[in-house]
Formats: C-alpha cells, structure tokens, sequence
C-alpha cells in the first residue's frame, strides 16, 4: 500500500526551525515561527489562563465527552467576544457556533460546509495569504484562486486592485479575508475599506468567510472585529473561522470556533445540523481543555479582565516593538523608507527585502525569517534589536 509513496518536501518553516535550533550563536535571532514571544524570548501560559486551568482541574468530575459541536457555554462566550455582546445577528437568532480544534479546524469545517452546499464553490484568497489556507481549504475538494492584496511598493493593501478583481467574481463566490492583522503582511483593511467592501460583496451577492485568528492582537479585541462585526450585521450569510491559540495563547490546546451567520432561525437550525455531521466523520468531537479554559475565563469577571490586560499587555508590547524598530531603521538605514512597519499590525510584517538578502542576515547574522522576508516581530527584544538593525544595515548595503 506504502511503499510507492514519496517522501512530501518539508514545510520550510519546519526547515527554518530545525535551522535555527542548530545555530549555536549566542546572538541568533529566530523571526520565523508564528507565535507571539514576550520580552525575554518565551510563549508563556498566560496567568489567566494558569488560573482559570487550576481551578478546572480542581473541579472537574468527568471526561466524558463533550459532544460534536462542543462546549455551549464556550460556543457562547465566543459569540459574545467575537461579535460584541450586543450584536444584532445574535438578537435575531441568525448565529450559530461550534467549537473546534483551533482556528484551522474551524476553516477546514467551513471549507467541507461550503462543499456540501454547493460543490463547484471557488474560494478566493489574498496575494499572498497564510501558506496554510491552501491545503486548508482547498483540501475539501474546493478551487482555490486569488485576489490582488498586498502592495509590495506601499506595505499596505492595494484596495483598487483588489476590488476590481472582486468586482469580476460570480454570485456565490466564496473570499476569504484576515479580520486583522493580516498573515503574513501585517497590511489591513481601513474602517471606511471594510465599508467599501460590504457595498461591493452586498452587490455582487458574494459569501464572505473571514479568518480572525488574532483578535486583539492589532489595534484591540472591538477594534479588530470591526469588519467582521460589521458583515454579520449586514449581510444575510457570513462564515467566521475564529482561533484563540495567540490571544489566549492556547496553541497547543487546539481551540477555536466557526461562527455561522444565516438568513433565517430556520436555515441557521440546518446549517448546523451540517456542521454537526461534517464534524462527527472528521474529528467526531473537539477536545475539550482549551475551550473550558477560555469558557471560565469569559465567564469569570475577575479572569476575564486579566486576560484583557495581558491580552493588551501582548499588543502593546507589539507596537512599541514596531516604533522602536521603525526609529532604529531610520537611523541605520535612512535611504529605505520602512515607514510600513508602523503602519501594519499585528505580529507579522513582509519586511520587503529579496531572497538573497533574506539568506545573507541569515548566514553572516544568524538571523531567521523566511525567504519570503515575512518576518514575526515579537521575535525581537529590546535588546537584540539594535544587532538586527546593524546586520539589516550591513545587508542592504550589499
Ligand atoms: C491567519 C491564520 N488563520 C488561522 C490560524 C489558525 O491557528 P490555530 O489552528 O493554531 O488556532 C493561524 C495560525 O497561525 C493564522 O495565522
């Protein structure tokens, strides 16, 4: 049955990793991998979390199972972060929501709910998009294709292309957009965008299916949401992938959700009936730990505003690491204009350098990013972000 197969090329973000552990430079600095990294270096278990996890342990009974939609008191609380507690979609009873393990969970639930609904479905995706919404989505048989995104020569969104090319899709195409902090550009959509885009995807009865996988992790958790708040309460049907492996740092758990908005009560009630059997033939049900976490947390007022002032504490830390970044590449390199870095959000930016460039800080600087110059800012400390600077410096001038 076996023997036939081919060994699948690595992951290059695997092959960064296995690099970059062997490096035994003291001064190295690993910019590759896609988690949030505090100001010593680590991905710590946030005290809300630590907190909310002990007291669970000490009080639960059972672990049987939880069921193929999962927690509803998480399903709920997620509802209600996600969507802000007085969204009208919810007041309708048009939301529907199951919890799923982690935020590629839920794009793949809402990949094979698209399938099942209509087959010949085309889902368009940013250029670029997350290297992992391709086997993602395109894994449950759909047709993936893309939309003009980011523009390299701004760093940020290249609005006019991309609603031209929106402009051109069919009723019923799928797109898929970042709700914030756009992996791996860091570029995003403005206030009056989001707007400009409704208006568009309302005319062109396009089905909307955002990825929210860092809510609060850019401008903050209502702000991130604005335009995901804003089509679930405009449009009848709307598909929400939602992640709280960074804002909860819950990676591990695999814990997420994917919301369902529907025209009606009634198609909302089979919709997730869907949902519910697509889920039972691929993981049956979802595991449990991280959803109860973050359920005691959003339940809990005590919990859920020190997770709100560590989930802040992650953000702002972010920025300032983008301004600090930003004064110290004006100094070193005043020929460049980086002003993008201030103006993108979240952890990740395109830092716009070529691939050569890319492999010389690595080589010479032991500095890790991938060839694509998707750099994860959190990776820099203070410390060390003068030695990045400097070996940026160096490489830029040739
Ligand atoms: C854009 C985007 N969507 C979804 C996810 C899903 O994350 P997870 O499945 O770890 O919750 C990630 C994680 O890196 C991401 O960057």
């Amino acid at each position: 049955m076996f023997e036939h197969l081919a060994t699948v090329v690595p992951d290059p973000i695997l092959g960064l990793m296995a690099a970059f552990r062997a490096d035994p430079e003291m001064r190295k600095v690993d910019l590759g991998v896609g988690v949030y990294r505090d100001g010593q270096g680590n991905t710590p278990v946030l005290e809300s979390v630590r907190a909310a996890e002990s007291a669970l342990i000490a009080r639960q009974t059972t672990k049987s199972y939880v069921g193929p939609a999962g927690n509803p008191g998480f399903n709920q609380s997620m509802e209600q972060l996600v969507l802000g507690a007085a969204h009208p979609a919810l007041a309708a009873g048009r939301v529907r929501s199951v919890q799923t393990p982690g935020g590629c969970g839920a794009l793949r639930l809402g990949a094979e709910l698209i399938r099942a609904a209509r087959p010949d479905t085309v889902v368009h995706v940013s250029t670029p998009t997350w290297a992992n919404h391709t086997p993602l989505l395109a894994g449950s048989g759909l047709r993936l294709e893309r939309y003009p995104y980011f523009d390299p020569a701004t760093g940020g969104v290249q609005f006019e292309a991309m609603t031209a090319a929106l402009e051109r899709l069919p009723a019923g195409a799928v797109v898929l957009l970042h709700a914030s902090c756009h992996n791996p550009t860091g570029a995003d959509l403005s206030q009056s965008q989001w707007r400009e885009l409704l208006a568009l995807v309302r005319r062109r009865e396009l089905m909307p299916f955002i990825d929210m996988a860092y809510q609060g992790l850019g401008e903050g958790t209502d702000a991130d949401a604005f335009g995901l708040r804003l089509f679930c309460a405009e449009l009848p049907e709307v598909l929400c992938a939602v992640s709280c492996s960074k804002n909860f740092g819950l990676y591990r758990e695999r814990t997420g959700s994917l919301h369902l908005i529907s025209s009606s009560t009634g198609a909302a009630d089979a919709a997730l009936s869907q949902l519910v059997r697509i889920a039972r033939g691929i993981w049956s049900m979802p595991p449990d730990h991280g959803a109860a976490i973050v359920q005691a947390i959003l339940a809990d007022e005590d919990l859920r505003t020190r997770w709100a002032s560590e989930v802040e504490a992650m953000r702002r830390r972010i920025e300032e690491l983008r301004l600090e970044l930003l004064q110290q590449l004006r100094r070193h390199c005043p020929q460049r204009d980086f002003g993008f870095i201030a103006r993108q959000r979240g952890i990740f930016s395109f830092f716009g350098i070529d691939t050569a460039q890319v492999h010389a800080l690595r080589e010479r600087h032991h500095i890790y990013m991938t060839d694509d110059s998707r750099m994860n800012i959190a990776g820099l400390r203070r410390e060390n972000l003068e030695y990045f600077v400097r070996a940026v410096a160096e490489v830029l001038s040739g």
